[in-house]
């Protein structure tokens, strides 16, 4: 392999891995409230046709807003794949 196939690669496992990560910890700690308030449809909260969010920089506050009420103590890089998690998989600004 080359140098840059090696760091296409390694780019590719480590985006793929923030991704993961960011829908690990957002299923571990944010799905279970969702799910209430939407009668087991958490997705239902993010792609319903009136939902709240239009832009990253609201997703972002969102996302903090609900990580108190979630409890996650979360970093700053784990707060990052969660909103990249949402905004690529429901949101595509
Ligand atoms: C204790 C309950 C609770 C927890 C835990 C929770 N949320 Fe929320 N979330 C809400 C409520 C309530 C709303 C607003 C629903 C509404 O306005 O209809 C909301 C809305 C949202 C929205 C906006 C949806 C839209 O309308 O576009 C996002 C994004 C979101 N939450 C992300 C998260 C993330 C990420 C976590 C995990 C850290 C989380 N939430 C944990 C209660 C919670």
């Amino acid at each position: 392999m080359t140098i840059k196939a090696v760091l296409i690669s390694v780019l590719l496992v480590v985006s793929t891995a923030v991704f993961a990560q960011g829908k690990d910890l957002h299923d571990a700690s944010c799905l279970q409230c969702h799910a209430s308030l939407t009668a087991g449809k958490p997705d239902s909260l993010y792609t319903r046709p009136d939902r709240k969010i239009s832009s990253l920089s609201a997703l972002k506050k969102q996302v903090q807003g609900c990580s108190v009420a979630a409890d996650t103590n979360w970093t700053n890089a784990q707060h990052e794949a969660v909103v990249n998690y949402l905004a690529k998989t429901f949101y595509h600004f």
